[in-house]
């Protein structure tokens, strides 16, 4: 952003789901944890410059009187065009930035629940707040939403309802911006990835006259979606002979007529191409903050004073050595240092993997006792027995035996009378942790298989 800034006029913009996860907190420790990371989050954006944001559902869930004192405390520039509280709007519904001699118009909506909020329509907010701009070049609205929701949010309800008035609708956790734009009943819909990776820029091109805008690289999206189109046009016959009950027979129809008219728009519209001379021109692309981009430096000062906030709040140190044995005679687990006497071999293979290492990987990277990555470096964390959150890691460290095979208090006690639970572990138990997100997708069955099995197939 220094350097777009440096290149140009740039207006920062936020579309919201961005100060805490989309999933439900685990613990009281893992919501006080995010509330310490919203705070870095915050005082980042404030940091850097940020133009306007919205604010979404997983945002809320760190408190309703948590958030807006955050807002508050770092003068972050909310809108939310459909949030009432105590009969009263919180935050203004837009505003008008001016960049390059451009007037921008700015709206933003919230998506709830809020607790001891209302969260009104934001389709009719919308609708209002753009009466309630004036004159401005260009209208861009905020939408914490993924993509889909964003549209049915936003675009027609009906088939023929009027478009809203908003040109580009940036939707907080959606599609990458190597998706694209596509257009949906006179908003151009545009996203920049989730997860905090991505950087996501919109470039406006403005043609003297023209109020109209024309999102770059959307032909392509029309030949595809013509295509997809025609394809589920030409199975339709096929459905409706073979459906037997009238009301679907008839749903059916209806929508073979709706795929119809939507095929002549598009061939339409690709016969006749618009001419981009006389149109506003919208494009995005983003980058990726992968490790080719240098952290800043105040950012990750920022960033080393949270990680050592949550380590002091825990009062522990957790590169102080636990042995793998699970104290608490009532666990199910007894920790892989209770397989040691009888399984020395496989443990001895075991050592040698990733998984005997996975915690000091976390302690590495100061992130051990983060609620919010210990569960998959540990042994039945969340489960039964195992534990509950990232200061009861004690000798449950690792991705140790009982990770993959089962809690096995019982069979170590007497292996005569008592199997492990999972005997011979299969791929499905690798991917609860080996997600394919979390990982990036680097999980490949066969070849991590065999990696960790304990012995050397036997040659023939
Ligand atoms: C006192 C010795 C002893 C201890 C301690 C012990 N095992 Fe075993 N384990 C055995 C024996 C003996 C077998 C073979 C049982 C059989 O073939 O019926 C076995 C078999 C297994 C198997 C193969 C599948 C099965 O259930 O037959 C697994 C997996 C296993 N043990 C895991 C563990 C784990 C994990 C621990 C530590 C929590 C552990 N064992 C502790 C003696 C032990
Ligand atoms: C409890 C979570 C968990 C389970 C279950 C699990 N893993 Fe892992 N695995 C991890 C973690 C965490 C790492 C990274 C360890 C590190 O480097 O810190 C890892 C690393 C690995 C690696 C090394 C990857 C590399 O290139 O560095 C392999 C191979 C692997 N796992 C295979 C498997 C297989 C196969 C299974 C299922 C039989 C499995 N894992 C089950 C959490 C898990
Ligand atoms: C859903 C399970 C899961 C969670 C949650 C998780 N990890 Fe991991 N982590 C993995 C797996 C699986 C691997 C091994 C990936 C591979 O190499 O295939 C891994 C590998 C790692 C590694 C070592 C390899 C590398 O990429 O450098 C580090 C460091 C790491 N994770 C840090 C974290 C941090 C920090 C968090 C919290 C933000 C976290 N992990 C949360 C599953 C998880
Ligand atoms: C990442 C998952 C994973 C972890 C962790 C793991 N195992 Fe296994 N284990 C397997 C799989 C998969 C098999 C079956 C394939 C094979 O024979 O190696 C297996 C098989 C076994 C067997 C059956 C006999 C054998 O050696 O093949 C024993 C005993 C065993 N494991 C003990 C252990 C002990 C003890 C530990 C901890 C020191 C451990 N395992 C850790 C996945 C795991």
């Amino acid at each position: 952003m220094e350097k777009a800034r440096e290149a140009g006029p740039l207006l920062s913009l936020e579309g919201g789901l961005s100060l805490a996860p989309t999933t439900p907190a685990t613990s009281e420790v893992d919501l006080e944890q995010r509330r310490v990371k919203a705070e870095l989050i915050a005082a980042s954006f404030a940091a850097d410059g940020i133009d306007a944001m919205a604010l979404g559902a997983s945002d809320w869930t760190l408190g309703t009187e948590a958030v807006r004192s955050l807002v508050e405390k770092h003068q972050l520039p909310v809108l939310a065009a459909n949030l009432t509280c105590d009969g009263q709007h919180p935050y203004p519904p837009s505003k008008v930035l001016e960049s390059a001699g451009h007037k921008v118009g700015v709206i933003g909506v919230t998506m709830g629940p809020v607790e001891g909020c209302d969260v009104g329509d934001a389709r009719q907010a919308v609708a209002e707040a753009v009466q309630g701009l004036g004159p401005v070049d260009v209208v861009v609205a905020l939408v914490p939403a993924d993509s889909e929701r964003a549209v049915r949010a936003f675009a027609a309800p009906t088939h023929d309802a009027a478009p809203l008035g908003v040109d580009v609708v940036i939707d907080g956790r959606g599609r990458p911006a190597s998706a694209g734009v596509d257009e949906h009943n006179g908003s151009w819909y545009a996203g920049a990835g989730n997860r905090g990776k991505w950087v996501g820029f919109l470039d406006l091109r403005f043609v003297p006259g023209s109020d109209t805008w024309f999102g770059k690289g959307a032909e392509q999206h029309s030949v595809a979606r013509l295509d997809s189109l025609r394809d589920r046009y030409d199975g339709m016959d096929d459905r409706i002979a073979r459906t037997a009950d009238p009301n679907i027979k008839r749903r059916l129809e209806e929508q073979k007529i709706k795929y119809e008219e939507e095929i002549r728009n598009l061939e339409r519209e690709l016969e006749h191409p618009p001419d981009l001379s006389t149109m506003n021109l919208i494009e995005v692309h983003s980058i990726e903050l992968g490790a080719d981009v240098p952290d800043q430096a105040a950012a990750a000062e920022r960033v080393k004073l949270a990680k050592q906030a949550v380590i002091q709040a825990s009062g522990q140190d957790p590169s102080r050595f636990v042995p793998r044995l699970v104290d608490d005679t009532s666990s199910p687990y007894a920790g892989g240092e209770a397989c040691v006497g009888c399984h020395r071999e496989e443990h001895a293979q075991w050592s040698t993997t990733a998984h005997a290492r996975a915690f000091q990987s976390l302690v590495t990277v100061q992130r051990a006792l983060d609620a919010q990555c210990y569960s998959c470096h540990v042994t039945g964390a969340g489960l039964g027995g195992g534990p509950q959150d990232p200061m009861s890691t004690a000798g449950f460290r690792d991705v140790q035996c009982e990770a993959c095979h089962g809690a096995a208090r019982g069979h170590a006690a007497d292996p005569a009378a008592v199997r492990t639970t999972k005997p011979s572990p299969n791929a499905a138990s690798c991917t609860k942790c080996h997600d394919g997100e979390q990982d990036q997708g680097r999980f490949e069955p066969d070849s991590y298989m065999s990696q960790i099995v304990h012995r050397a197939p036997a040659t023939p």
